[in-house]
Order: structure tokens, then sequence, then C-alpha cells
């Protein structure tokens, strides 16, 4: 069926509200459930789509997709009791909405704490798993001790009655660490909750939290587990009125307008009934209809990329947002499992591809906080997890004028170069698509400084790098294929002989930094498509980029300031500096979600073991 566009509102994330402020200790407390439930996400008048989301198990009516937006404040730590909630109201649990692919490495309950999380044998093809669904979240971009952060072996399964027996209900990770963590919060874990904290210490940024079970990854996130963590103020930050505002903050009455809107975007497809639809079989990508082979062959369900053939934004498919003639504040995150977003706002939506812009963007901000300075951009490059703080100046505009956000990416994995040259732009009528604007009445004048003279907080840059390491991406084939389709995309090293050393998930710990130590990352993309890489814990600056047999090139002007989040493009090397400054346990991976829950992801350690 068509879906319409342009129906609804945008939906703006209310604030998620806490459960109190322990003022003695400083602490914001959240009690945030994960639940199943059902949302309107297709226009008015089709069916409601079954979604999981996030909300405050304290407050009525708070869960959503994608989760209300999470304030946090310089130097005041967040506190979370992350519980899992996918269970019925008889208390049994709740299987996956999507196929899970059990022969993956991954989160695997009956594996679980009896060793490392487990890619299980199989002697036929296996069907989906359809156990209890293990959880885990992880602050995107946030400086979190390795307790907090999410690791993928840190899942943990709902508290419900009907769990098989044999069943682990946390993941091993918890076998290292959890007595730690139990003693350090005076909290429980693993009856189907866990404490996190975050200190937030960081530059003020715009955060998203998202989930992170091992090998389920991009499933949980598609269900619709995201939502902004926006962290303001300190020394990073601009003094209020400086920039568009205000945001939502919790309590406002209804009708209050909003100036600085978060905006996730995300790819979807839907089946007729409503229901989110993601591939069932690996037939869908390449015709692989098995058998299995144990051990030794590709995914039977698994697979490499998703791409949807709808764009959903705020949890709605294409919304209308009416604007005045007055700047704005867009924190826009690219949520989709695999696929870049090129956006651009133009005037004709059906306008040829590429089409030339109605309007600029003014970055002011990226992953890590604000730029050294605002840059003026006619269109958007974003890679999923990648977030970009902007100004859209629509004063002086007509009412009533109509303008599009559109996507000129590629419906297919990014490879870089130019829409229109090097690639097909999305589909104009539908991937194409975002959101649209409409140009109403201005209702208060606009007081804030223009983009072109706005001044951002003083950038301090890392200092000098004590040693390179030199790392590879790699796509392996299937032999079973002809050598066609890629059985799994995998990270490693790079051998002294420049031949590269293939780890995924399960090999040593090789990147392991001291304590305090400053490094260059050399990122070296031996696929044939572009990769964002994520590290978590740090935010890194881009050093340059080298295409092989070339001269090393600047970053973007836009990837001036930190990240945590860096496209590395195919046939080159990307290089990031990284300060490494608080020891534990974390990972580095790939964050098109297909590829990280398939051994794109490697663990790694600062400090001594
Ligand atoms: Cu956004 Cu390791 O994740
Ligand atoms: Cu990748």
């Amino acid at each position: 069926t068509k879906v319409e566009k342009y129906v609804a509102e945008l939906v703006i994330p209310p604030v998620m509200p806490r459960d109190y402020r322990d003022r003695k200790a400083d602490v914001d407390r959240y009690t945030i459930g994960v639940r199943q439930f059902r949302q309107q996400v297709l226009p008015p008048g089709n069916p409601a789509t079954t979604v999981w989301g996030y909300g405050s198990v304290r407050h009525r009516g708070t869960f959503s997709f994608p989760a209300l937006t999470i304030e946090a404040e310089f130097g005041r730590a967040v506190r979370v009791t992350w519980m899992n909630q996918l269970r019925n109201a008889q208390g049994r649990y709740l299987p996956h909405l999507l196929p899970v692919d059990p022969t993956l490495h991954w989160a695997n309950p009956p594996g679980g704490l009896s060793g490392r999380d487990s890619r299980p044998a199989f002697t036929s093809t296996p069907g989906p798993y359809r156990g209890p669904v293990p959880i885990v979240t992880h602050l995107h971009g946030g400086l979190n001790e390795e307790e907090s952060d999410g690791y993928a072996e840190a899942w943990y399964l709902p508290d419900a009655r009907d769990i098989p027996r044999g069943y682990a209900s946390v993941g091993s990770f918890y076998e290292e660490f959890g007595r730690k963590f139990a003693v350090r919060f005076g909290q429980g874990w693993g009856s189907g909750a866990a404490v996190f904290q975050y200190a937030n210490r960081g530059r003020a940024a715009t955060l998203w939290f998202h989930d992170h079970a091992l090998g389920v990854t991009r499933l949980n996130v598609y269900a619709g587990l995201a939502g902004f963590y926006l962290l303001r103020g300190g020394p990073d930050d601009l003094p209020q009125g400086v920039l568009p505002g205000p945001a939502p903050k919790p309590a406002d009455p209804p009708g209050t307008r909003y100036y600085e809107i978060p905006v996730v975007i995300q790819d979807r497809s839907f089946n007729n009934d409503g229901s989110l639809s993601y591939p069932t079989s690996r037939a869908f990508f390449d015709g692989f209809k098995g058998p299995y082979v144990p051990g030794s062959d590709i995914a039977p369900i698994w697979n490499p990329e998703f791409f949807g053939n709808s764009i959903v934004t705020n949890g709605r498919t294409w919304p209308v947002l009416s604007v005045e003639p007055r700047r704005y504040r867009f924190r826009f995150l690219n949520g989709c499992n695999s696929r870049f977003l090129i956006l651009k706002i133009i005037a004709d939506r059906s306008a040829r591809r590429p089409a030339s812009p109605a309007l600029p963007f003014w970055q002011i901000g990226s992953d890590g906080g604000f730029l050294p300075a605002p840059v003026q951009r006619d269109q958007l490059l974003t890679a999923p997890a990648e977030r970009a703080d902007v100004i859209v100046d629509f004063t002086s505009l007509p009412v009533g004028t109509e303008l599009y956000l559109v996507n000129e990416a590629p419906d297919a994995p990014f490879q870089g170069g130019t829409a229109g040259t090097d690639f097909e732009p999305a589909d104009p009528r539908t991937t194409g698509q975002v959101m649209k604007f409409v140009v109403r009445p201005l209702t208060a004048p606009d007081t804030t400084v223009p983009p072109a003279h706005l001044a951002l907080p003083a950038f301090r840059p890392l200092g000098p790098a004590s040693r390179t390491r030199k790392l590879s991406l790699n796509e392996v084939n299937s032999a079973r294929l002809n050598g066609v389709g890629p059985r799994a995309v995998l990270l490693g090293t790079l051998g002294p002989d420049g031949k590269p050393v293939l780890m995924g998930w399960d090999g040593p710990i090789t990147e392991d930094p001291a304590l305090g130590a400053t490094e260059i990352w050399e990122f070296h993309n031996l696929t044939k498509d572009a990769h964002p890489i994520h590290i978590h814990e740090v935010q890194f600056q881009v050093v340059d980029r080298q295409p092989a047999g070339q001269a090393a090139r600047p970053p973007d002007p836009w990837e001036n300031g930190f990240k945590d989040t860096v496209i590395t493009y195919p046939n080159g090397v990307t290089r990031v500096r990284v300060k490494f400054d608080q020891p534990g346990r974390y990972m580095w991976h790939c964050h098109m979600l297909d590829h990280e829950d398939n051994e794109m992801m490697r663990p790694y350690r600062i400090g001594p073991a």
C-alpha cells in the first residue's frame, strides 16, 4: 500500500521525567523500562505498529519510539535503573518482534553465563530464536565508566516467570564484573535490571542511547530502542538565548513553541498490517537458501545491510513541521541501521535529484559538541550514529512557504562520491524524502545570534600522540556462494607485512592503550563500502584521510570538532587522534548495525588487564 506523506505533525519528544533529584549526592535518578506497545507510526487511518520503546516506569504514558529525551546537566550525574520489561501482563516473556539469527556470535541466553557469549552449533538450518530477549543500553558518545557503558556482553533477560531452565539471565560480562558493580551502587543486577551511572563530565553535546546486546543490536534498535540524551552546560556550552530555543522542559503547558528540536531519521519497512518488516532470511540479499553448514558458512537469516523503503522521523513516517520565519536549531541524528543520509532542504519535492538547495544548514556541532566555528553546508552527509547540530534560518520566508527535507544518499551501501555521478540518489518518491516544513506566522521576535556571527565555545585540541595503531576493516566472502556474498564483516589489525589479521569479536584484545595515553588509530578500509567506525568511552579528533596512493587530505570542515563516529572510505586510510582517560574494557565497532552484529566489533582495554 502507498503511505500518504506529510499528514502527521512531527513529534517533538518531551523530556523523560526523572524519579527524583538526589540533592545530597547530586544525582538525577531514573527508572527506565523497555516495553512492547503499539504506536501510530504510519499516518492516522493506517494500522498502528507494534514497537519496542523506553519509558519511565514511574510515570504513565511515557513509553514511546523514539524515547523521550533525557536532559542532563554538566557535572550532575544521571543514574538509571534500566529494566528489561519485555514480558506480557501475565509475566511471561515476549519473544522478539523480528527474526533473530541464532547462528551469529550473540547474546545467547542458554550459552550466556557458562562461558563466553556464544555461537551455538546447529546440525541443520536453524529457525529464528524464540526465547526471551536480552537487552543492554549504551549511552553513545558518553564518557562512561566500563560498568555503565552497556558492554555487548553485559546483557540481561526480562524478569519473567517462564524463563526456561538452564538459561543464563545475564551475559558473561557480569560474571567477571558483577560483584564490583553491585557494591558500587548498592543495587543488585541481573534480575531484569541494571543500574548504570553517567557522570556527565564531557562537553555539552547531542548524545543518544540505544540497545547494544551482542548479535541482536540491529533488531533491538530497529524495533525502536533509541532516544536522545542532551548534555548541557559546563565550559563547552553557550549561554541561553544565543542559540534558537527553547527545547522541551519538564511540565511545559500544551502548545509551547519549540525552536530547538532533536530529529532522528530512521528507515523502516512495514507490512500491510502495520507491523515492522525485516528480512526473515538471507535469501532476501543473495538468494541463499541453505542448507546451513555449522560454524563455517553464512548465517541463514542475517542480511549484510538493511535498507527500508520508508523514512521514519521521530517515530512517524514523513511528518510535517510548522515553522515560523525565524531560526531553528535541529539536532539531526542518523538512526538508521545501515543507510547513510545526504540531507538537503529543497523547494520542490518532485525535483530531479540531485536537486538544488533552497536553504543552507549552518552546522554548529557534531557528535562531541560544538565545532570550533560554524560551517555553512548545502547538504549534510551523515552515517549511522553521526549527529549534526545545525541552525536553519527560515527568517524572511513568506508565510505559506513549503520546503522539504530530502535525502540524496543511495538506497544501497555508501561508497563515497557524488550523487547523480557516482551513485543513484535515493528514490525521490519514497526514501528520497524525509519531512516537510510549512512556514506559519511569527509569534514572537527572534533575538538569537545569526549563525554567520556566532562565536562558539573555545576549542581545546588533543595533544601529540605516543603511538600509532594500524587497524583493518574486512569483508569475508562465502566460498559457497562462489565468493560473492559476504559471510561476515570483520575488524582486525594490520600485520607488519601489511596484510590484515582478522579478529572479530572473539579475538584477543590487541588495542590496549595505557591510561591517559593519546594515540593515532589508523583505519585501513579493505572493503568496497564506507563504514562508520565508533569508539566507546572517547571523543576523538579526525586527523586526515589518505586514499591509496594519494596524499593525505585534512578532515572536512564539519569534522573539526570532537567525534565519536567517523566515516572510513573504501580503499584508503582514515586517521583519528584519541585520548583514553578512563580504565576498563570497552568496544570499537562499525555502526552499521548489521555489521556490528556479525563480527565488525572488537573489545579493547584502557589500562592494565
Ligand atoms: Cu552507538 Cu557501540 O554504539
Ligand atoms: Cu560496516
